[in-house]
């Protein structure tokens, strides 16, 4: 039996991770320390709040005592990292939070994780899992090879530099501390909980309220898309298969230029609507709802400063060594992503109303 800290486990990729592991490890014991930033939902665990293997602690990576006092009193021998400030544009505008939590916040972790599982011994077996992000290693040309693990690391963002010095401690600690840690870079991960900021969330929500597509640029930057599932699948087998001081690179094997992965989203839009007439009363300012196509709602803007122009993640090592593969397919993907929009709004209206911030605040001072 597995005893984790997931932490950042009310965020997107958290959150997802949350309802895997409890779905594939029932009788695990799972501790989510989440300090509920915007990011942060617990709205995103409403569905396994009451499950008796979960407990949910608010409180921040920074605060070593807490993370160490949490490690021993519930014999954890097991932290899945994923709290961080995550999103580019913000740290563009304001990368100071980027650095406390992303750096300071994951030192903070593996001080706590030093402390408990080498100096005190709590417990017999460890495991300190960091995720991470393909940005770490820069940007691509259009035929250059994929990144792989050995790839030099060159971030271009405060918030990829901020992961890339987080990437740096853990290895750190491994090598002079022996900490027993493993990192993934992974690459764009959508799916459900997506926070409607990022591109294909934002297109969707945009889209069903006939608000314009923003794409930056000339919408040809490159991303490779991972479903949040598939990188779910891709951590545990990390957890149950990797090698201490190992990093292994998850990917989805769907790279798109931004301008057609919209497109692709509004085609599935419009399909939609055309199948499911319910729609067209509910998102009346859709320009699908009266028959016209989604995409005419694209406009290209300001391009993003210092903008990276192509991911590509080379994942053979996490295939080879892990039995690791992608399943889920682009196109599969965004329609399941849509439909799970269209299904669960009230997720997203109270994500971008506040009312959730609202509540998070009542409930927890
Ligand atoms: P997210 O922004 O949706 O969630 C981050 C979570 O961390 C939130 O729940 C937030 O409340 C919490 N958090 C933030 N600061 C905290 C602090 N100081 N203490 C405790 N909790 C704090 O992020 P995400 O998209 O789910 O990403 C999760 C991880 O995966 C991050 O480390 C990110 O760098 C990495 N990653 C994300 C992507 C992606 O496409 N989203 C791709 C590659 C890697
Ligand atoms: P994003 O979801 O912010 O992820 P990242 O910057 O970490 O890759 O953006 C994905 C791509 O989409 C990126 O190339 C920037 C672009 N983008 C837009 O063109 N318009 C938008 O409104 C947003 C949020 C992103």
């Amino acid at each position: 039996m597995t005893r984790l800290l997931i932490t950042g486990g009310a965020g997107f990729i958290g959150a997802n991770f949350v309802h895997h592991w409890l779905g594939t490890h029932p009788a695990d014991r799972v501790v989510v320390l989440d300090a509920l930033t915007y990011a942060g939902n617990l709205a995103n665990l409403e569905s396994v709040k009451d499950r008796p293997e979960l407990r949910f602690v608010r409180g921040d990576i920074r605060d070593t005592p807490l993370v160490e006092q949490l490690l021993r009193e519930e014999r954890l021998d097991t932290i899945v990292h994923f709290a961080a400030e995550s999103h580019v544009d913000r740290s563009i505008h304001g990368p100071d939070a980027f650095i406390e939590t992303n750096v300071q916040g994951t030192h903070s972790m593996l001080k706590a994780a030093r402390t408990v599982w080498l100096t005190e011994r709590a417990v017999r077996e460890h495991r300190f899992h960091h995720v991470s992000t393909d940005e770490v290693y820069g940007s691509l040309g259009p035929e250059d090879p994929a990144f792989t693990e050995a790839t030099r690391y060159a971030p271009n963002s405060p918030y990829s530099a901020s992961k890339a010095a987080s990437d740096h401690l853990v290895r750190a600690y491994h090598h002079t501390y022996g900490l027993a840690t493993t990192i993934s870079n992974c690459s764009n991960n959508y799916g459900p909980f997506h926070f409607p900021e990022k591109l294909i969330p934002l297109m969707i929500v945009n889209l069903l309220h006939g608000r314009a597509l923003p794409i930056y640029g000339d919408g040809r930057n490159v991303r490779d898309w991972l479903h949040v599932s598939d990188h779910c699948r891709g951590i545990e087998r990390v957890l149950e298969r990797g090698k201490p001081g190992e990093v292994y690179n998850i990917g989805g094997g769907a790279e798109s230029e931004n301008l057609a992965l919209v497109e692709t989203l509004c085609a599935v839009a419009d399909r939609a609507f055309q199948q499911r007439p319910e729609l067209i009363e509910a998102f009346a300012s859709s320009p699908a709802a009266r028959g016209e196509k989604s995409a005419t709602l694209i406009q290209f803007v300001k391009d993003r400063p210092g903008h990276d122009r192509r991911y590509a993640i080379d994942c053979s090592k996490a295939e080879r060594e892990l039995g690791y593969k992608a399943e889920v397919t682009l196109e599969r993907g965004l329609q399941d992503t849509f439909a799970w929009y269209l299904d669960q709004q009230w997720w997203w209206r109270g994500v971008m109303d506040g009312s959730y911030q609202r509540w998070i605040e009542t409930h927890y001072r």
